[in-house]
Parts: C-alpha cells; structure tokens; sequence
C-alpha cells in the first residue's frame, strides 16, 4: 500500500483561513476516497503568529511543511513599512524549499465579468529580482536603495520551465506554442538584459516554439486589449506578480486567482491574492481561487482524476452559481463551499483524467 498523503494547512491571516476552511473540507472529502490514505497537517504562519511568537515563519512550520508532499497557503498580512524582526512567510516558504517558478493560469471563466477565449500561463521566476530582500538606507534616511539581483542561474532555470510547460502544452492542444518573453532590456540593460539573453538562449533550443520579446509596459497595454493571443509568458518576479493581477481582472478578478509554487522538490499551492483585510471576518471572501490552486495541486501530484472531479465541480459552480459578492452575488464563502461540497458528494471518482493548463511533471520529495 501506498505511503499516507501528507498535506500541510498554512491558513494565514485575514481571509486566508476562511477560503482555506473551505479548501480543508473540499479535500477531506476528496482524499477520503484515496486508497493510500491522507493527513492534513496544520501548521501555524503569518502576522498573527509574529504577535504572538515574535516569528512569523516559525522552525516547526518549516521543518513541518518541508516533511509534507504539498503545501496549501492561503494568505498573510505583511506590514507596509519596517517592523523589526518580521519577514514575509511566503517569500521565507518560496526561499526555503527553493519554490522556484510561480505558475499562473488565468483561463476564462463562464461568467459575465470574464472575457472570453483567455487562456495564458504566466511563469513568474520567484525566487529573485527586487524581492532579493536587499533593502537599505543611505544618507542617514535620506535615499532608500534596493538592489535588483538577476542571476544566469535563475533565469535559465525558469525558461527551461517556462519552455517545457510550453511545449507540453503546445502537444496538448496541437497548435504551435508562443512563448513570451517580458523585460525591460532596453532601460534595465544588466538586469533585464541577462533575464532576456539567458531565457533566448534556451528557447534556442527549442525551434518548435515561436518566442517573442514584449518589454513589459507595453506587455500591460497589450494584455489588456489583446488577451487571447497570449499563450505562455515568462516573467522576471515582479513584473510577473504584477501582471497576473492585472490578467486575473479580465477573467473575473482576484477571488477566482490561483497560483502553483513549484520546485524540484516541493510545492505549494496559494491563491494569488492577499489576506483582503477590508472583507476579512465577514464571511464574503470567494474560495475559488484556493479550490482552483488545490486543484493545481492534485493535478502535480498525480492525483488527476480527483483534480477532474473538482475542476469540473468549480466549473458547474461558477456557471449555475452561488456567487460571492465579488462576482455579483449574495452568497457566502460557508454557502459556496456548501455548494461544492453538495456537488462533490454526487460526483465521483472515475469521470476521466484532469491535467491543468499549469500542470507540469509531478513534484515528489518522498
Ligand atoms: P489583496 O489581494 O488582499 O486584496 C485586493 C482586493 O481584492 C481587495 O479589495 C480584496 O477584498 C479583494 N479580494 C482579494 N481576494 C478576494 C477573495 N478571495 N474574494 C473576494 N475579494 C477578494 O491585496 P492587498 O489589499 O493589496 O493586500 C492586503 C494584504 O495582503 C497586505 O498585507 C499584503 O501584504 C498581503 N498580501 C499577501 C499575499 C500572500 O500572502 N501571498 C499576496 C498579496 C498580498
Ligand atoms: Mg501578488
């Protein structure tokens, strides 16, 4: 028999153990039916837990989650400005493990608030650029300097990813893959400049992909008037972190956004958007980007037809409803989850294979 499935539960603050309340009892139901069997592991993370512990990332939580074969992340609250002693988890998780590509499907969804014929997979390298945490100040206060690292090393690695996941999908859908390459080379000319040649020079070896160069402000003009031409993107860490919120308000906004951390060694899996203080502790938040990171999930570890079965589950859900007051609606986060829940208990194991648009060769450490 197979070994139990170990899953680490990092709620977070704000929204992020509303939506990851739901995912919890999404995934109970779904790995039940696993012959191996399964344990979720709660794990503690974020500002609440620097209040109380003076570390927002404890040793047991990292020692925890990298003993686990996924990581669901809902959301943190991260001060804006210098609180002595806090580091955001998150980027402590995507170091730590070496989660080194951020995948980001944006996929339309059926609702009125989503264009249509939007199917892109942004790869946002994750673990360097200006949140290398090389922060300081100079002139007793007066000038504030941060310093951009750009390594060969990190950008190759995530254009051979970014590549792969191309190709892949290029043998999925039988059209000719396009990646996009986005920079701003011609003002960062170091920088940008060793991410442009170092991502050129892989692609090199893969003729059967067209590649194209898009300098990244007017990667934002085009993406928004010209969303179905993109396939997949690559982007250095910040640029990709801003643009996959600006993809997500064309396919129906931040509440439906998820994200795969991927090493080659672990994974975590987030919803894109952050703890949401203005809506925390009503009740309101929408769980689907985290169901649909949980799906990204299953579908890394292999699990494809539990991921089946959820995808089309959400499907069903965003085209019948109920909807969270961000997509229109009056429905709660308990009253979505319910619904899915319901609809999951009258499916089952069996309705054929799911692999995601942002699946990839599944990640083991164990
Ligand atoms: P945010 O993503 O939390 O919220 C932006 C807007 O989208 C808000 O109006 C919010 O209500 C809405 N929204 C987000 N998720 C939603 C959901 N599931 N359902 C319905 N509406 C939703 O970004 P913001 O406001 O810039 O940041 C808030 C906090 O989150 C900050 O402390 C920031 O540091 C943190 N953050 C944490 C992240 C993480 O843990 N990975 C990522 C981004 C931000
Ligand atoms: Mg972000």
């Amino acid at each position: 028999m197979s070994q139990p499935l170990r899953i680490a539960i990092i709620p977070g603050d704000g929204i992020g153990p509303e939506v990851v309340g739901v995912a919890t009892r999404v995934l109970e139901v779904l790995l039940g039916e696993l012959s191996g069997g399964f344990e979720l592991v709660p794990l503690e993370a974020g500002w609440g837990t620097f209040q109380r512990t003076g570390s927002a990332l404890p040793a047991e939580t990292l020692a925890s989650a990298r003993s686990c074969q996924a990581i669901v992340f809902g959301a943190v609250s991260s001060p804006s400005g210098r609180v002595a002693g806090y580091s955001s988890p998150i980027l402590g998780l995507r170091r730590e493990l070496d989660l080194f590509a951020n995948l980001r499907p944006i996929v339309s969804a059926p609702l009125p608030a989503s264009r249509p014929d939007i199917d892109i997979l942004l790869v946002r390298e994750n673990t360097e650029g200006l949140y290398s945490g090389r922060e300081r100040l100079e002139d007793g206060g007066e000038v504030a300097i941060a310093e951009r690292v750009i390594s060969r090393r990190a950008s190759t690695r995530i254009a051979e990813k970014a590549l792969a996941l191309a190709s892949e999908r290029g043998e999925r859908t039988g059209r000719r893959p396009l990646l996009t390459v986005v920079h701003k080379a011609n003002v960062l000319r170091e920088t940008d400049g060793l991410f442009r040649d170092s991502v050129l020079a892989v692609a090199a070896r893969y003729p059967e992909i067209e590649i194209e160069e898009q300098l990244v402000d007017s990667m934002a003009c085009r993406l928004w008037l010209e969303p179905e031409r993109y396939d997949v993107v690559v982007a250095p860490n910040l640029y990709g972190d801003i643009l996959s919120d600006a993809a997500a308000a064309l396919v129906g906004g931040l509440g439906l956004a998820p994200s795969a951390n991927v090493g080659d060694e672990h994974l975590l899996v987030e919803p894109v958007h952050g703890s949401a203080p203005d809506i925390a502790g009503r009740g309101i938040a929408n769980p689907i980007a985290t169901l649909r990171a949980v799906v990204l999930m299953l579908s890394h570890l292999g699990e494809t037809r539990a991921a089946a079965r959820l995808h089309a589950t959400i499907g069903h859900c965003l085209a019948e409803g109920p909807h969270t007051p961000d997509l229109g609606g009056s429905a709660s986060t308990r009253e979505v989850g319910d619904a899915i829940l319901e609809r999951l208990a009258s499916s089952s194991l069996g309705n054929g294979d799911y692999r995601d648009p942002a699946s990839c060769p599944a990640t083991g450490n164990h």
